[in-house]
């Protein structure tokens, strides 16, 4: 066991709601981990899109209160209780957090099945992007495939986000065609930078006709949405007969709409992804992982722009929520 503290500072909320006045920094005891856990001091936690969700209570878990939010970090192993490999102690991973307290905190307990342990050169706060993101991106592709085996070209909406462009470099590395949407001209610019051929502005006039003629095109069969609301109902309708809307955040609205012509004489389908169901095969996530790390550098990496102090939780909430593109806010306790 490496030095555990009696006690640790913790991001705490009491009460889901909007905004971010009702979270606070609290000191709390640290439980030793029990059987099958294991004690990990975090490096750096980002904030992400299921963050904000979660503190409004809309996300697909609500912990019971009062709870420390985060549902993913980087750190460095610092104690194991029973049945756990104590080989791990000393080692830098990356975490999921337990159905208890999050990642928003000093010292955090979870189950060890939620830890992954990095290679040698994956320092902590690279390890706190490691999952969520890329884990999803790598799902999300595999999904696509259809039943002969074969990827079809997709489209994907907020690509210019962390895992947008994971998914971006992800489909050019495996000469997979893409069209990529977003909502900005310096996000059009994001996307190219990163050797993107098809970019759209879904805030541009002509988006309707240039989608429809583009995917039509390039035969996309599939589109990976992180939007939903009119923007997804929108290209689903856009996009040719057989295709399917996966649907994997709520950015832009709460439900989407279908033709009933487009669901049965179109064959057309939406579906929905979310990683916590997909990581009950944990042998698809062990092989994830092996995968991740072996591009943590190029393929997964997530910019940061800003470092924030535990302390100031509220600010880099505030600031996250005002500016998701351009990098990522991490909490650093
Ligand atoms: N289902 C799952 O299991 C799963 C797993 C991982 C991630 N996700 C989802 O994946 C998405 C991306 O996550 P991330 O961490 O990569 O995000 P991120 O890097 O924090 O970026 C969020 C992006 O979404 C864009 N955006 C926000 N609201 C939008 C709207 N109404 N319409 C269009 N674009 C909008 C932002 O652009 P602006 O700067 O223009 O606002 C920004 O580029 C999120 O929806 C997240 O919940 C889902």
């Amino acid at each position: 066991m490496l030095n555990t503290p009696a006690t640790t500072r913790a991001a705490v909320i009491h009460q889901y709601a909007a905004g971010v006045s009702h979270i606070s920094l609290e000191e709390r005891p640290v439980t030793p981990p029990g059987r099958g856990e294991v004690l990990i001091r975090i490096a750096a936690a980002p904030i992400n899109p299921s963050d904000l969700a979660f503190l409004a209570g809309n996300y697909g878990v609500r912990k019971p209160l009062p709870c420390v939010p985060g549902f993913e970090g980087g750190g460095v192993v610092i104690a194991v209780g029973e049945g756990v490999d104590p080989a791990l102690i000393g080692r830098t991973a990356a975490c999921f957090a337990a159905d208890s307290d999050g990642t928003w905190m000093e010292v955090m307990r979870t189950r060890a099945a939620f830890c992954f342990p990095a290679n040698a050169g994956i320092d902590p706060e690279t390890a706190a992007t490691l999952l969520v993101n890329p884990l999803t991106a790598l799902a999300l592709l595999d999904r696509a495939v259809d039943s002969q085996g074969a990827t079809p070209a997709i489209a994907q909406t907020a690509a210019a986000s962390a895992l947008g462009q994971m998914i971006a470099r992800l489909a050019l590395e495996r000469g997979i065609a893409a069209v990529h949407i977003v909502r900005r001209e310096s996000q059009v610019e994001t996307l190219r930078a990163l050797g993107a051929e098809h970019v759209l502005n879904s805030e541009a006039e002509t988006f309707d006709h240039d989608f429809r003629d583009l995917s039509r095109k390039l035969g996309v069969r599939v589109c990976f949405d992180a939007v939903a609301g009119d923007l997804g109902a929108r290209l689903l309708r856009l996009m040719p007969a057989g295709s399917r809307l996966i649907i994997y955040g709520g950015l832009g609205g709460e439900s989407v709409s279908a033709a009933v012509g487009d669901l049965i004489f179109r064959n057309k389908a939406v579906e929905g992804f979310w990683l916590s169901s997909w990581l009950r095969d944990t042998a698809a996530a062990a092989r994830a992982w092996s995968a991740v790390q072996a591009a943590a550098g190029t393929t997964f990496v997530t910019e940061v722009r800003a470092r924030t102090a535990l302390a100031r939780i509220g600010e880099a909430l505030a600031d996250y929520a005002q500016q998701m593109s351009g990098g990522k806010v991490l909490i650093v306790p």
